[in-house]
């Protein structure tokens, strides 16, 4: 059963990928915000290949399915990673993705993917719809169902705290087994709503800016999300010595380590 209730009765119910709305991205804008992850061919898309299977792993091991992924300060690469990563898992054979952009305040899955939706899933949280059939786009071809946002300014925290967006969380909770949502969040010290929205989820991964980000702000991003657990951190334009030798490094690089700062 994947339907659960609002306060008003209306029935909320994610449909699979297969009877969401279809969108076509078109390949020159996939390129020009790096996302590769759709293509098995693409030399670009092998640290994703890598990293989606350690994603797998540690959320079967977990239990885990609506998994945050989030960073200590903004452009780390999150959105990057997110759309990388859901595409990257899409291609695994009987996995589903659902891709939810949850910054609300300045969400970007949408732009990446050259989208203009008329409504996004700050509309379903602020009780513009109750459609959320309405607000997700299977894009064409493959496994992976997008949920972007339109970015509101203003009361992002209050959204997240409010019992619309835990029933969102619900409803992605009860899809079928076989389904991962992954939730692009803003960076943790830009505002309330990435700690506030984890006390729902199970818990996130950290995207680590590669020689910029401080052990000391993924400790306190750490600190920060408790009792949120922190499934990895993965280090983003990372350029060292093992991705060279598989020859995939040049900025597109992302390398998943366990949560090594304890
Ligand atoms: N490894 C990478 N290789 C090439 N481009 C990258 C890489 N990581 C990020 N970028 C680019 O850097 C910019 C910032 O990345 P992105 O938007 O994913 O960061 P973010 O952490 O989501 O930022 P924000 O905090 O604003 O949400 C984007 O233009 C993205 O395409
Ligand atoms: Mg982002």
């Amino acid at each position: 059963m994947n339907a659960t209730t609002l306060g008003n009765g209306a029935s909320l119910h994610i449909p699979s990928v297969a009877d969401l709305q279809v969108y076509q991205p078109e390949a020159e804008t996939l390129e020009n915000h790096f996302i590769v992850g759709f293509d098995s061919r693409d030399v670009r898309a092998r640290p994703f290949n890598l990293v989606r299977t350690q994603v797998a792993k540690r959320l079967a091991s977990r239990g885990a399915r609506i998994v945050g992924i989030t960073s200590a300060t903004p452009d780390a690469g999150k959105s990057f990673f997110s759309l990388n990563l859901a595409a990257s898992l899409s291609r695994v054979a009987e996995q589903t993705v659902y891709l939810v952009d949850l910054d609300l305040r300045r969400g970007s899955i949408a732009t990446e993917l050259g989208m203009t939706p008329k409504l996004g899933v700050s509309d379903f949280l602020d009780g513009t719809t109750d459609d959320l059939g309405s607000l997700g786009w299977r894009v064409d071809n493959s496994d992976l169902a997008v949920f972007p946002t339109r970015s509101i300014r203003g009361n992002s925290a209050e959204l997240m705290a409010s019992e619309r967006f835990a029933q969102l969380v619900e409803s992605f909770r009860s899809l079928p087994d076989n389904a991962i949502v992954l939730c692009d969040m803003p960076p943790a010290f830009a505002n309330d709503d990435t700690m506030i929205a984890m006390q729902k989820l199970d818990g996130f991964f950290m995207v680590i800016d590669s020689g910029r980000t401080t052990k000391r702000q993924v400790r306190d991003t750490m600190e920060m999300l408790q009792p949120a657990p922190c499934f990895g951190a993965v280090m983003n334009r990372y350029k060292g010595a093992l991705m060279d030798s598989y020859g995939y490094g040049y900025g597109y690089g992302s390398k998943m380590y366990d949560a090594y700062y304890n």
